[in-house]
């Protein structure tokens, strides 16, 4: 990608980014097939043969465990002609069996056997050579199975790093975590970097989801806060959305602990501190309600919900809704959780649908032969904040609504866009931002 689409000093970007196929190719290569991919929980994949399919981009991948304890990531396309080997989307086998010949595999993908192997290939194919194309390498972190395509990726938790990483510590500190069957997955017609990007929007708040607000579903002070706190992590990791100041986290955690609450924030300080969250988070990690985005596409919700934005060509896009609880959590919070996780996004989701529609419309705006010469402005907050960094090392912003993490994911996306392979990546990536911002 040769030319510049985001202007870093100003926060303009070019809109024919959600529309354009070429660009679209060279993310499918430059991004998906280069970073870690979020693929499934360990929790979905207990025993062996159990396993789970899931996208790197256009790429279909089947996550397994194997005999021996390890779950592997392979390529759900058969080396023979290519057909889809595994068609279910989760379940348990002791192999895999291609549809379209019969080739078999053992659920490390090695090739097997074959129907009348002697009779027509007389002992001329090489089954070692044939078998199923793994991932490159394969990591978890918290039980959260990552895989990537690229060899020369480093080492998830690296890739992750501490904005990453703290991303999943806000579920694992809330207890064990286990994902419930039943993925609710569905189809909008807008560009994946809308989705994305829309994980840090709080601007939208108060104006897309007015009805729901309006209708008293949601307490305005909890939906959209002034407070808010941004975190920025190396290759496009972004936590954005509402945090509190060291006062009030004390003044919340006295208010606790003489059985009061009275501010939206001291149901969230409450969860922290019941457990060893506090600890895993760190002073400024604890005091963060926002919405983590791992780059590229995994939005870890505030909801119970984890959701994975999958790319299905420029304009469209699949949204996959997983719901998590704990193994601490009582039968009421349980359910609780289930409300949420089906009212709040998903298919049935109030919020959702207000934010779908929009991201539609954006996209549709961004076809236009004039209109998707026109740029869109992502320049809130810009100049206007500092970097505050805590002894910890915990580095944010402590600021109003804003744009930082929005222009953090865009410039990071233009730098994946730019490079020609992660050694070009590592050397030329922007460090998270210092000063002023
Ligand atoms: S394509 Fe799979 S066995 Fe032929
Ligand atoms: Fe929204």
């Amino acid at each position: 990608m040769a030319r510049q689409y985001f202007d870093v000093e100003t926060g303009v970007l070019d809109r024919s980014i959600f529309a354009d196929e070429e660009i679209y190719r060279e993310e499918l290569e430059r991004i998906f097939a280069r970073a870690w991919n979020f693929v499934c929980h360990e929790s979905q994949v207990p025993e062996p043969g159990d396993f789970f399919t899931n996208w790197i981009g256009e790429d279909e991948v089947i996550a397994v465990r194997g005999r021996d304890g390890a779950v592997r990531v392979l390529l759900n396309t058969c080396p023979h002609r290519g057909n889809k080997v595994c068609r279910a989307e989760i379940g348990n086998a002791r192999r895999f069996m291609c549809s379209y010949h019969g080739w078999r595999f053992d659920l490390d993908g090695a090739l097997v056997g074959m129907p009348k192997e002697d009779v027509f290939y007389r002992g001329n194919l090489d089954k070692q050579a044939w078998g199923m194309t793994a991932a490159a390498q394969v990591a978890s972190y918290h039980g959260f199975v990552f895989a990537t395509l690229d060899a020369t990726a480093p080492p998830l938790e690296d890739y992750l790093g501490w904005v990453g990483r703290l991303g999943i510590d806000f579920m694992a500190a809330q207890g064990e975590v286990e994902f419930l069957d039943g993925v609710q997955k569905n189809r909008v017609r807008c560009n994946w970097k809308l989705a994305v990007d829309n994980v840090h929007d709080w601007y939208h708040v108060g104006v897309s989801h007015g009805a729901s607000l309006r209708a008293g579903l949601f307490d305005e002070e909890f939906l959209g806060p002034m407070d808010q706190m941004v975190l920025l992590g190396e290759y496009g990791h972004g936590i954005s959305g509402p945090g509190v100041t060291e006062r009030q986290y004390a003044e919340s955690v006295a208010r606790l602990d003489a059985g009061e609450r009275s501010v939206w924030y001291d149901a969230m300080v409450a969860r922290r501190r019941r457990t060893a969250a506090e600890d895993a988070l760190g002073p400024v990690g604890r005091r963060s309600f926002g919405h983590p985005n791992i780059f590229p596409n995994l939005w870890v919700s505030t909801s119970p919900q984890v959701c994975l934005r999958i790319p299905r060509g420029p304009l469209e896009t699949e949204l996959w809704w997983f719901t998590y609880q704990t193994k601490e959590m009582s039968a009421g919070q349980r359910r609780r959780n289930l409300y949420m996780a089906n009212h709040y996004f998903g298919p049935a989701g109030l919020l959702e649908q207000d934010d779908a529609e929009n991201w539609s419309h954006a996209t549709r705006g961004a076809k236009g032969a004039f209109a998707r010469t026109l740029p869109a402005n992502l320049a809130m907050g810009k100049g206007a904040d500092r970097v505050l960094v805590d002894p910890s090392g915990q580095a944010r912003v402590e600021t109003v609504v804003n744009e930082h993490g929005q222009r953090w994911t865009y410039q990071s996306w233009q730098e994946w866009m730019r490079a020609g392979s992660w050694r070009e990546l590592i050397a030329g990536h922007s460090m998270p931002p210092t000063g002023d911002v």
